[in-house]
């Protein structure tokens, strides 16, 4: 399999008036061509940081790359010219945000901005780009595309500027996709309707990084999952072999706490215990405190991230499984 993406040894930082955070550590892990690559993980545990540095939008200061290569189409994008990256951002690499202000201008009708991102990327005419435009918002869903070309984005209810900036990120037919919990805005409908746009886009041999906290979005989109605990990789595999046998504690107890439909009505098990402040992460293993294998070498060693079979898992039990 053609590797699409590849994400070496990535380590990135945040100076704060408190101390260093330590965001994201070694992170390593590649997407192959037409693959749906989900990332999750604990709230603050480096996913959106991961996934924003791709296309260096972490602003710096107070971010910095400590180290890495993101290696797309044999360039490392972290060191090419930023003319050269932004020719990449949207075209080759788009982006779905949680928020679609930062993506949208205020200051400019909807059709506008369809069809300016269509011309700068590529040499189209004003009337075409607007027919492209109009017929995007109807494959996401607008009604009345045609009258909605002309909406302000502050006219647009908040699912609406979403789906106007998912269409953006589509309609250029880029090679990967990143999308940062790209639909938990939405209603239930509007959303099987993008993830099906997406897998129409994947049969085109599209690659996507899915991030979201739905493990039911990820079970049913991903080809292989990587899962992320206090700003490292702790497990990764494939998707089957992730949900029947998770190796890490940490992947076992986040499929534990996924809620399941019952008759009976259950508490929903969530992990015990926090996740260890980014200022200072401790000795060993980073979740030596909240796991319930830990065992004295856990707390004196940090594990690596170690191969078995087609899994990589980060836990010095897993090792001689
Ligand atoms: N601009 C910033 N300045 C300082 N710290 C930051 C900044 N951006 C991110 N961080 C820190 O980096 C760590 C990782 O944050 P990140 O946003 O990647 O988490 P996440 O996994 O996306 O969480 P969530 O699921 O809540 O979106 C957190 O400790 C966060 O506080
Ligand atoms: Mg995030």
């Amino acid at each position: 399999m053609e590797k699409l993406l590849d994400i070496k040894d990535l380590s990135i930082s945040f100076k704060t008036d408190e101390g260093t955070i330590h965001a994201i550590d070694k992170v390593f892990f590649s997407i192959n061509k037409g693959e749906v690559l989900g990332l999750v993980g604990e709230s603050g545990c480096g996913k959106s940081v991961t996934s924003m540095s791709v296309l260096r939008l972490i602003a710096s200061p107070p971010g910095n790359i400590d180290s890495g290569k993101i290696i797309f189409d044999n360039k490392d994008l972290l060191s090419i010219p930023i003319e050269e990256l932004k020719k990449i951002r949207g075209k080759f690499i788009s982006m779905i945000f949680q928020e679609p202000m930062t993506a949208l201008s205020p200051l400019h009708c909807v059709g506008n901005q369809l069809v300016e991102t269509l011309q700068f990327h590529g040499n189209i005419d004003y009337k075409k780009a607007w027919e492209i435009g109009e017929q995007w918002l109807h494959n996401i869903g607008i009604g009345d595309p045609g009258k909605n070309m002309y909406a302000y984005p502050f006219q647009l209810s908040g699912g609406m500027s979403q789906r106007v900036m998912i269409a953006m990120a589509l309609m250029l037919d880029p090679k990967l996709i990143i999308a940062d919990e790209p639909t938990t805005a939405l209603d239930v409908t509007i959303q099987a309707q993008i993830f099906d746009l997406m897998r129409e886009m994947k049969k085109k041999d599209t690659s996507l990084l899915l991030i979201t906290h739905n493990m039911g979005i990820i079970w049913e989109m991903c080809d292989r999952v990587a899962v992320m605990y206090a700003g490292e990789i702790v497990e990764i595999g494939t998707i089957k072999g992730i949900f029947q046998e998770p190796l890490h504690p940490y992947t076992q107890a986040l499929l534990n706490s996924i809620p399941s439909i019952s008759i009976k009505r259950e508490k929903l098990k969530s992990i015990p215990g926090q996740v260890p402040s980014p200022f200072n992460y401790p000795k060993g293993c980073r979740f030596q405190d909240r796991c319930n294998y830990t065992f004295d070498k856990c707390r004196k060693e940090h594990p690596d991230l170690e191969k078995i079979n087609d899994r990589q898992a980060r836990c010095f039990l897993v090792k001689n499984k």
